[in-house]
């Protein structure tokens, strides 16, 4: 094999170029059992944006297994679900204008796949941080955990 030394320098410079940025971006499917696939994302804190790609991967319709990705702070978990079933499917079940909601995707449907970018400014390390489904009932069972790492 014969190598030049430009080849070799531009394979070791994509190599640590790869290793130098964690994924910004992280995958999560919910299905027809109301389950998330993830119970806890970590967010790298060298990321400035962070983008939650949804996957809904069953087959029921929206209206009777419809999943979003919501983020709050832990502590506001409870009270944002409770506003979110009152203000209704229209809304995604998540409150017009509410500020304790960090980010989230609309809801989506079977074979449905959606996303939200969020600025990671927004977050604190050391913080805890949940992720739910909103649609009413679901958020018992479609939970987890985001950290800043
Ligand atoms: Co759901």
């Amino acid at each position: 094999m014969n190598l030049k030394p430009t080849y070799i320098a531009a394979f070791l410079g994509l190599t640590l170029i790869g290793s130098a940025y964690a994924a910004c971006d992280v995958e999560i499917e919910g299905n027809d059992a109301m389950k998330y696939n993830k119970s806890s994302i970590e967010v790298p804190q060298s990321c400035k944006e962070f983008t939650v790609k949804l996957k809904h991967v069953g087959k029921l319709a929206k209206a009777a297994m419809g999943h979003n990705w919501v983020l709050t702070a832990a502590a506001d978990a409870a009270a944002v679900t409770k506003d979110g079933t009152a203000a209704g499917a229209a809304k995604n079940y998540v409150k017009d204008g509410d500020a304790r909601v960090i980010a989230h995707t609309p809801l989506v449907g079977g074979g449905e796949s959606t996303s939200v970018t969020f600025d990671t400014a927004k977050l604190k390390a050391g913080e805890n941080y949940a992720y739910f489904c909103s649609f009413p009932g679901h958020a018992a069972l479609m939970k987890g955990t985001l950290v800043v790492k």
